[in-house]
Parts: structure tokens; sequence; C-alpha cells
């Protein structure tokens, strides 16, 4: 059995009896039926990208570049997809890229997710924009392992208040995110005025966590929130009713505080002073594995194993945060020469189909973080579309890797490449 013929059959099979897939399995078709599916906001913080948006097409450029040579008369009627990461065993190598602010797609956003990504064993890299406080999707999760993805603050008591919750949810690793200390010049979202966290969106790990909450009750009443001036508070009052819906009955998160929960993370959010240096500071609070994401340049490569990394994620945040960036499969192959195999290298950023998994997987990559495709699924079939957009890339994955004449990931390499 093979879950690409497997899953290929089920779907023709049901097309006999007029049933097509809820989820598209093209990519094109699954973005439009997503964009439907979303509000402009939601639609517009997803999918857009910084600037020109000249990042998200050179991924997209990056990947498409890349051509596999079909290989035949070779036995790969059993395939194995599985892969070493950081001491396990995983089923495949695909994981949950990090992805914030999920109420946004959908409302059970984290609970969703992490149903389907039990269902499948993979594994899920928990947002420290979450939507959900982290022991809820853990809980949810089973035994599927969970990495946590941090979002280093300006508050070290919460950055310290962060990493002991991981540990305590059981976490394998902590990713540290690099290439988020300054939000992107996001274009789509400046011209809606729309950022969701100032709406109290996606920032449930931080009001779950009492070094946080010790923050916003030391806070003034008003703390610096500008007072609305009169003839803005119409629009003040609609903003609140949206928070109202969005956030404490959707997920099932009351905050008896939410603007200056909203003000106090606004404070801390991010800092740009952080050095390599830092990194041994993360090193005395965990004795987890710590991955750095965002690396696009050998020499930061370089740095990170230096500076004692666990391993490091190629990625530019989906051509969210530098317009006119190099595309990340373009950054891949020095950096995994750089490391020489030192540590894992974990790729992503425009990840859209199996194939594009081998094609990263064959320059180097020990796994790939899979980001928007499964929002999209979330957002038109909550779990179900997660599960679906899981599948159709595992299904394509596993049945590449036959077509390229391959029995497992592990074999892969440049030979497959052009
Ligand atoms: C992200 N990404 C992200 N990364 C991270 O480390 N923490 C986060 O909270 C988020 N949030 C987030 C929200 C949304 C809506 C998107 C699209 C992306 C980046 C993510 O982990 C991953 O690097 C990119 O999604 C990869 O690009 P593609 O393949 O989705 O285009």
């Amino acid at each position: 059995m093979s879950i690409g013929r497997d899953i290929q059959g089920r779907i023709y099979r049901a097309g006999l009896f007029g049933t097509r897939p809820a989820v598209p399995t093209s990519y094109d078709a699954l973005e439009a039926a997503a964009q439907r599916r979303m509000s402009a906001a939601a639609w517009s913080y997803v999918h857009g990208g910084a600037g020109l948006q000249a990042t998200v097409r050179a991924n997209r450029q990056a990947l498409d570049a890349v051509r596999l040579v079909p290989r035949y008369l070779v036995d790969v009627e059993e395939r194995d997809l599985s892969v070493d990461l950081l001491g396990r065993r995983l089923a495949s190598p695909l994981l949950l890229a990090p992805i914030g602010v999920l109420e946004m797609a959908h409302p059970e956003a984290e609970y969703a997710v992490a149903r389907a990504a039990r269902g499948l064993d993979v594994p899920m890299v928990i947002s420290t924009q979450g939507s959900v406080p982290m022991e809820e999707t853990a809980r949810t999760l089973g035994r599927t392992p969970r990495l946590f993805q941090l979002y280093w603050s300006r508050d070290e008591d919460v950055v310290r208040s962060f990493v002991e919750r991981a540990e305590s949810i059981g976490a394998d690793a902590v990713v540290v995110t690099l290439d988020t200390h300054l939000l992107g010049w996001r274009t789509r979202d400046l011209d809606l005025g729309y950022l969701p966290f100032a709406r109290a969106e996606g920032i449930a790990q931080y009001t779950s966590d009492p070094a946080f909450r010790a923050l916003v009750e030391a806070r003034e009443p008003f703390g610096n929130t500008p007072r609305p001036r009169l003839r803005e508070i119409p629009a003040a009052l609609r903003a609140l009713r949206s928070m109202r819906h969005h956030w404490p009955q959707r997920v099932g998160h009351r905050d008896p505080r939410p603007r200056a929960a909203v003000e106090t993370f606004l404070d801390v959010f991010s800092r740009s002073d952080l050095t390599w240096a830092d990194l041994a500071r993360l090193r005395e609070m965990t004795r987890l594995p710590i991955l750095v994401k965002g690396i696009q340049h050998r020499d930061d490569a370089r740095l990170a194993v230096d500076h004692g990394v666990d391993g490091l994620v190629v990625s530019n945040h989906g051509g969210r945060q530098v317009d006119g960036a190099i595309g990340s499969l373009d950054a891949l192959p020095a950096v995994v020469a750089e490391v020489d195999g030192r540590v894992p290298v974990l790729f992503d950023s425009g990840i859209r189909g199996g194939a594009d998994a081998v094609k990263a997987l064959a320059l180097g990559a020990r796994a790939v973080l899979v980001g928007r495709p499964w929002v999209y699924g979330l957002a038109l079939a909550g779990e179900a579309g997660v599960r679906a957009v899981l599948e159709h890339l595992l299904a394509e994955l596993d049945l590449t890797l036959g077509l390229v004449g391959v029995r497992s990931v592990g074999e892969l390499g440049p030979h497959v490449l052009a």
C-alpha cells in the first residue's frame, strides 16, 4: 500500500459516483476557492507578501527553475517517506510551518489543525502568534511531535516563560524565528489598515502567559493607549465589537482587559537588538534543541552552527519580510554546503506540491515546512481541509519519489535533478 496510490484511488473511485474533491488538488484552484471563502482582511494577511510581492514570486521561480529527471525500471514498489529529525523517526519529511492568527482562517484555528496533524502524524510547529494557548494545541495533538516557534520578546521574563511552557508541553525543539524582528512592509495589510494583533487576534500565547499577565496587571488603566477622539468613537466601537466576535468566544479564551493586553503585546513584541551572542542565553534557559528559522545567507548558516544551534530552517517567511529578496530555494544549496551535515537543514517558502518538496529534499533539506497551502485548506473546511491538503501533498510526494526512481526520501540527492 502506498499513500500516493491510496489517495489517488479514493479520489477517482469517488469520481465514479459524481463526487469531486471538496478541497481541490490543484494549487491554483485551492487558492481561488480559499479566496472566495475568506474575508478580504484574512486573505490579504495570509496571501500577501512584502512590497511588490517580488519575493513571493521569486520563491516560486526558484522552485520552478529546478527540474527533476524521471528514471525507470527500478523496483520502487515499496516506498519509504520517513526521515530522522532531532533523534526521532518522522513518518514523512513534511511539517506544518508555524502560522499565526489561524482564527482568521477558521474559528477552530489550532484545534482543527492539530486534529488533522494528529490524524496523519505530521509534526506541528506551534506559533508564538497562535490563536490558542500552546497547552491546548499540545493536548489536541496527543502524541504527535510538536515544536515551539519563538518570537523573542522584549521582555525576557516572557521569553523564559514561553520556553518553560514549551518544555512542559513536550516540544522537541524551540525554533527561533530570526527574520521578523521587524514586521516587513506588507502593502496589502497596510492598505487595509489591518494588523490582526492590534485587534487581539493571534496573541493567545501571551494572554495565557503568567509573565505577560503580570505586565498587563502592572499597566496603568489607559497606559499609552491614545484615547479615541470623538469622531473616531464609532470606528473604535466597531473594532471592539469585531474583537468580541473574533476572539474570546471563538477560541474560548477570555481576557478581562483586551485593550491593555493588546497594548502590552505591541510594546513587547520582538526586538531588533538581538545578536548571535544572545543565543547563549537561550541555551542556558533550556536543554531543548534550538533551531533558527529564516536563514538565507551561507555566512549566517555558519554563524548559527558556530553558536551551537541544533538545526536551521532556510526560509524567507514566505516572502513576507524583504521584498526583492532571493528565492528561498536559491539559498538552499549554499547553506547545505556550508553546514556540511553538522546539523539538519530544513526548508520552507514556496512549497505548493509534493514535487516541490522532492526538489528541496534532493538539494539537501532534511525536511520541509508547509505554510499557506494548509491555511487555505483550513479556511475551506476546517480539520478536513487541512487533512485533505496534507494528504494531497503526501500523495504527490510519494508518487514523485517512485517516478524519479527512488525508494526512499533518504535516497534523494542531486542525481534526481537536471
Ligand atoms: C507565517 N509565518 C510565520 N512564521 C513564524 O515563524 N511564526 C509565525 O507566527 C508565522 N506566521 C505566519 C502567518 C502567515 C499567514 C503566513 C503565510 C506565514 C511563516 C511560515 O512559517 C513559513 O515560513 C511561510 O509560510 C513559508 O512560505 P509559504 O510556503 O507559505 O509561501
